[in-house]
């Protein structure tokens, strides 16, 4: 081959490299943000990264765009490894025409999506641009359909993860939306259907970009994303943390990693964790930690309804999904948000082979007319249906209170939990010993003599009676009541009798998930 061919080939593959040029790049810098390139070589093990479709053009002549050059056409995409296993990614260039999304940009990411879905790869998708690019008209429209589409066809079947490293703005938001998490990097990145001049012209209401869309609000406020970090390399990284408790595909099981922690352990403070006072709370998260291997707990939307707690932990090595209620925070009640919270949870745990882990310590349903008018019953029943359709390992570990729906609703035995253990400090019952004695002794009270002590004293007869693990493990509701220090080496035997589960349901179309 001559030299000139080889000579061309280099001066345009570098021409593409330098996307917007150094001056964009530099700008890019300055706004704290890197570029697509770095971000990728950052996310791939060193050298692994293939490029795909460097070449590709944009083909669009209105508005003067036949004269604007788009080097890699705004996004770069390909494939390389994470850890060794197989990944599909791509990341908009914001040097190039904003990394505003048109038909070519377009294709360039759904070739990668259908090749993550035909080979069962994850895949991780770097936003940042202006948005549709707004030359290109309906062509940019139909890029982003496309784009959904495949989003939703690989929902269940393979990992998708999105990370918002710049604008994300109109529709463009409803790719990540579609996806299973959302990772933010703080003050760099913006999430909103309309931005804040259109909602100053609509609704005379003024607010700004980070308010409006900025990581934490979303990671806090709206609960649509999952995970807020200070900068593009931590973001990568934890990309990275997060990739490693998810299996490839929805056939696959996660990789395993073990260990030096020893799963026979005994921790004897698990035995004091739970205060005397029933009314006093504790930190779920010592429970979480001390049962995991090293005390590692990835927290997975760790700022949204903190009443209820998701997130992986390992545990033999083996990655498990945990769901908790955080008796620190409203008392560890099921409202709205911790009910979507928990049901979206249960779903990615369970569509992708990973065991989840319910730790219980609820008081029920938080009560009020906000909770009722914003339509609790609907958006509780999502996480009831989330359990009984899971076909996962499901252990649940009743800690303290279990009380009347959110008993049931915490993968309670009834909705299909393969191994329910309890603590000896657990309260089983239809409602609290305070409000139950108020009503089934309520002419008793009011006949007493005494009717303060009377109560007193029902109370203190229906929680000998009732607010005990023993009534339901009479009913073998429970499986057993077990000493907290043992409480890691029940959880490790649980999950390798529990590894070969196999549970199948009634063919359908799909269930009807009251979304
Ligand atoms: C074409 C765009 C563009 C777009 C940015 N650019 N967005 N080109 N279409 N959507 C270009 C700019 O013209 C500029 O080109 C370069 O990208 C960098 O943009 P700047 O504005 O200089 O950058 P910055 O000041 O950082 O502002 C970033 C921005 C702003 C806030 C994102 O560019 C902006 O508001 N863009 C438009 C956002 C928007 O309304 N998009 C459409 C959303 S509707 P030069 O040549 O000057 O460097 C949508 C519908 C999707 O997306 C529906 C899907 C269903």
């Amino acid at each position: 081959m001559s030299i000139n061919k080889l000579e061309d080939l280099r001066n345009r593959k570098a021409k593409i490299e330098l996307g917007g040029g150094e001056k964009r790049i530099a700008s890019q810098h300055e706004k704290g943000k890197l570029t697509a390139r770095e971000r990728i070589n950052l996310l791939f093990d060193e050298g692994s990264f293939v490029e795909l479709d460097a070449f590709i053009k944009h083909r669009c002549v209105n508005f003067g765009m036949e004269k604007v050059d788009s080097p890699g056409e705004g996004v770069v995409t390909g494939y390389g490894l994470v850890d060794g296993r197989l990944v599909y990614a791509y990341a908009q260039d914001f040097t190039v025409v904003g990394g505003s999304l048109g038909e070519m940009h377009a294709k360039k990411i759904c070739k990668v999506q259908d090749l993550a879905l035909k080979m069962g790869a994850p895949i991780v998708g770097m936003n940042d641009s202006g948005g549709a690019r707004i030359q290109e008209g309906v062509d940019a429209l139909s890029g982003y359909g496309d784009i959904f589409y495949r989003n939703t066809i690989a929902s269940g079947v393979v990992p998708q993860i999105s990370a918002i490293m710049g604008p994300c703005a109109g529709g463009a938001v409803y790719s990540p939306a579609l996806t299973d998490f959302i990772f933010m990097v703080d003050k760099t990145s913006q999430m909103f259907i309309t931005g804040p001049q259109v909602i100053k012209t609509v609704t005379g209401e003024e607010v700004s970009a980070e308010a409006l869309g900025g990581a934490m609000t979303h990671n806090k406020t709206s609960g649509v994303a999952h995970f807020v970090t200070a900068n593009d390399e931590a973001c990568i990284g934890e990309i990275r943390r997060l990739l490693s408790f998810l299996p490839s595909n929805n056939m696959e099981t996660a990789p395993v990693f073990y260990t030096e922690d020893d799963i026979n352990k005994i921790i004897p403070e698990l035995d004091e964790i739970v205060p005397e006072n029933p009314n006093k709370p504790y930190d779920m998260k010592a429970i979480i930690t001390a049962i995991a291997d090293d005390s590692d707990f990835f927290e997975v939307q760790p700022y949204y309804a903190q009443n209820m707690i998701t997130g992986f932990v390992r545990i033999n090595g083996q990655s498990v999904g945990i769901i908790a209620n955080q008796p620190k925070v409203l008392a560890g009640c099921l409202d709205i948000n911790a009910s979507d919270k928990a049901g979206r949870f249960i779903r990615t745990c369970d569509c992708f082979n990973i065991p989840i882990l319910t730790l219980v310590d609820v008081p029920g349903f938080l009560p009020g007319t906000s909770q009722e008018y914003g339509g609790i019953i609907r958006h509780g029943a999502k996480m009831l249906y989330a359990y009984s359709e899971a076909t996962v390992p499901l252990i649940t570990l009743i800690v303290r209170k279990a009380y009347g729906g959110a008993y049931l609703a915490m993968s309670s035995k009834h909705l299909g939990a393969d191994m329910v253990l309890a603590w000896p400090t657990a309260e089983i019952a239809v409602m609290g010993p305070e409000g139950a004695a108020n009503i089934i002794f309520k002419n008793e009270i009011a006949d007493s003599e005494d009717p303060q002590s009377t109560r007193n004293q029902k109370i203190d007869e229906y929680k000998g009676e009732f607010a005990t693990p023993y009534k339901a493990a009479e009913r073998g509701f429970v499986d057993d009541v077990i000493e907290p220090s043992a409480t890691r080496p029940r959880i490790v035997d649980a999950l390798n009798m529990l590894a070969s589960k196999r549970e199948s349901r009634p063919a359908k179309k799909h269930g009807n998930l009251p979304v």
